[in-house]
């Protein structure tokens, strides 16, 4: 079988290195992928959110199955165009792919699926904005409407700040939804949908804070650990049952069937689960960590997926060990990121035991003598990925990676998975 994968980052890395290991794949190929990518397949530098480009590298590449890794091309399109002209392709179509990129429709069809999740309404003027606000109270919740790479919710209790971030987003022509506060932890749990069928992943926890203690402005995420041992033991049959299965019920109805990953974002309240968010594709960086653990040949899985063919009874299999990645951001992210500085110590940190580094915002420079360096090119720029036998051992060796790593201006959280491992995570009961 030979993989197509589109898009330049660390989920798509993570995706790529899980479809080498399996054996019924025997070619993946990357567009626009980054250096890290470029060393274990052919990359092809074109604009992977062109539906015609696209098109037409798999079709120069014949391949067998198209992944799409992140919600710009998604929601731009390609995957319709794929389908059209008759490729088996994972990830949804744009109509679809609405679940994430308008959060205004994802409330929608988790109202008309009976899905739990926080009281919102959507705000085009400044007035209904005070309304919404003074109606639920602080913590006040503003979400930009439309895509924002995870840096378009603002949650304060700074009534102000609320106000500012909604008229920021009518001046960038967008509408806002306001929010009651959902207060537990956050999970992540990816669900592989065939646009009928549901499997779901090993639940992960993300890191969304640029500081540790989760203070600062939200990031694309930070780190993220897996499997979860605070977690009740029903929780992944609960939210497919109550959330994954009747939203994948719904679209089907609707006509525009969900075939990817559902990433349900969900916070574990004191009157039980909510959907935070819905996303149209895998989480990053929560895949560094799911897919490192994920023995189940991915590439048949998602194959399956994109044909319609899950039968809904499989039984995924897993490394029993658990999982930690932390990512490490340029200077000023979740600013405009500095960029262009070279990255050292990425062989030692890869040469220890259970560690890999997974690329995402990372390019390969030729200098004026000829030599070649990996230099930073993005927001966030590698995550450091170790397997252990619990948490404090892959937290552990994981911090061991990330401290043979450098360039000017690195920044990383130091408490990625620190409670869980210290067993202060406390799930509210009902
Ligand atoms: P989203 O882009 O909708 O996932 O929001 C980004 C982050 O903001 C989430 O991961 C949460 O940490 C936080 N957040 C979003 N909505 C709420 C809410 N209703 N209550 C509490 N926190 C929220
Ligand atoms: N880690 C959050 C996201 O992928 O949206």
């Amino acid at each position: 079988m030979k993989v197509l994968v589109l898009g330049p980052g660390g989920r798509e890395h993570a995706i790529i290195a899980a479809l080498l290991r399996d054996p019924a794949v025997t070619e993946v190929h990357s567009a626009p992928g980054n250096a890290g990518i470029a060393a274990v397949v052919p990359t092809h530098a074109i604009d992977a959110n062109s539906p015609e480009e696209a098109t037409a590298l798999a079709e120069r590449l014949d391949a067998d199955l198209i992944v799409v890794g992140p919600e710009a091309p998604l929601v731009a399109g390609v995957a319709d165009a794929l389908r059209e002209a008759g490729f088996p392709v994972f990830g949804p179509n744009a109509d679809a792919a609405q679940l994430e990129g308008s959060k205004a429709f994802a409330k929608e069809i988790m109202a008309e699926a009976n899905v739990p999740t926080a009281m919102a309404r959507v705000a085009h003027d400044a007035a209904t904005v005070r309304d919404c606000l003074d109606a639920f109270g602080a913590p006040y919740v503003v979400k930009d409407d439309g895509l924002a790479a995870g840096k378009g919710v603002v949650v304060t209790q700074d009534r102000d700040e609320a106000l500012a971030h909604a008229q920021s987003c009518f001046d960038a022509g967008s509408s806002v939804v306001i929010e009651e506060f959902l207060d537990g932890p956050e999970v992540s749990l990816f669900v592989i949908c065939d646009g009928q069928r549901t499997v779901p992943l090993s639940p992960a926890q993300d890191f969304k804070r640029i500081h540790d203690d989760d203070e600062g402005p939200n990031t694309g995420g930070m780190g993220a650990y897996t499997p979860l041992p605070w977690l009740p033991e029903d929780f992944t049959e609960e939210v497919v049952r109550r959330v994954a299965q009747p939203t994948v019920d719904v679209m089907a109805d609707r006509g525009t069937p969900f075939v990817g990953v559902l990433y349900c974002g969900l916070a574990l309240t004191r009157r039980g689960i909510r959907v935070i968010e819905f996303n149209a594709r895998f989480g990053d960086p929560e895949t560094q960590a799911v897919l490192a653990r994920l023995k189940t040949p991915l590439g048949q899985l998602l194959l399956a997926a994109a044909q319609g063919e899950l039968d809904g009874r499989e039984s995924l299999r897993w490394d029993l060990r658990t999982a930690v990645d932390v990512v490490m951001a340029a200077e000023n992210y979740p600013g405009t990121p500095r960029k262009g500085d070279e990255i050292s110590g990425l062989e030692e940190a890869e040469a220890l035991e259970g560690v890999s580094v997974m690329h995402a915002g990372t390019r390969r420079e030729r200098s004026l003598s000829g030599t070649t360096s990996v230099v930073t090119s993005g927001g966030r720029v590698l995550a450091v990925v170790a397997l252990g036998e619990d948490l404090d051992d892959a937290r552990s060796r994981a911090y061991k990676g990330v401290e043979k790593i450098d360039w000017k201006g690195a920044q990383y959280r130091r408490d990625i998975a620190q409670k869980a491992a210290a067993g202060q995570i406390q799930v509210p009961t009902l």
